[in-house]
């Protein structure tokens, strides 16, 4: 496995390391090869209509939207197949073909195991994304747990639904968790980079504590340990 680093979170120049030192904007061979070859691609117009669950995303970051078919055998619970389209990027594309053959490799995740399959994950088997394209790599995350949604509501198992429900946290500068996650997402990494981009804690500063730990919590979620 590459030896990467996220050099934004290190407050080092250039977007990912790579095991020589150098520092640039590059995508890892891997990401190429699911790049120019995606795996388990729709093409055209297909029949979807033997898959049993369906996602869908968009990217408030750039707008890209992505969906996602599954084939989940009821017995099991198992992911059989997983297909997907999208108007994303090379990011984009890449990590929703990776995040495909994860879910579907060695018999399958199950829906269950497939809920922890984390963004981290993703990148790691892919070698690693320049900083800026993280938000790509969230998007096919997100789009499966939506897919994941969709099966336990077509099967009627209501309490197995998660939702992500935003939480206020600036209701001045009416500033959700939400907002801050796509901040982070976007590289601002900073309480001072967060503010410039979302105004949040200005006319408000005792929401600040609490903002300051959901930066320190998305910068974990989606780049590791400091
Ligand atoms: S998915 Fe929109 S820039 Fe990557």
């Amino acid at each position: 496995m590459a030896d990467y680093k996220l050099d934004a979170v290190k407050g080092r120049q250039g977007d990912v390391s790579s095991q020589t030192g150098a520092e640039s904007w590059f995508y890892s061979d891997v990401v190429k090869e699911h790049f120019f070859s995606p795996k388990n691609f729709v093409m055209g117009e297909e029949d979807m209509s033997a898959y049993n669950a369906i996602g869908k995303v968009g990217s408030p970051a750039c707008g890209d939207e992505l969906r996602v078919w599954m084939k989940v055998d009821a017995e099991t619970e198992r992911i059989q197949d997983f297909r997907w389209k999208t108007f994303g990027c090379g990011s984009a594309i890449a990590s929703t073909s990776m995040a495909s053959v994860m879910v579907t490799e060695n018999g399958g995740m199950t829906l269950a195991q497939a809920r922890k399959l984390k963004p981290q994950d993703i990148m790691e088997r892919l070698g690693g994304l320049p900083t800026r394209k993280f938000h790509c790599s969230v998007l096919c995350d997100k789009a499966l747990r939506d897919a994941i949604n969709d099966y336990y509501r077509r099967t009627d198992q209501f309490d197995k639904i998660i939702v992500a429900a935003k939480r206020l946290v600036d209701p001045v500068a009416n500033v959700t968790d939400h907002d801050i996650e796509e901040a982070v997402l976007d590289g601002a990494l900073t309480l001072d980079a967060v503010q410039q981009r979302t105004k949040v804690g200005i006319g408000n500063p005792t929401c600040l504590p609490a903002v300051e730990e959901l930066i320190r919590f998305y910068r974990e979620k989606y780049f590791g340990a400091d």
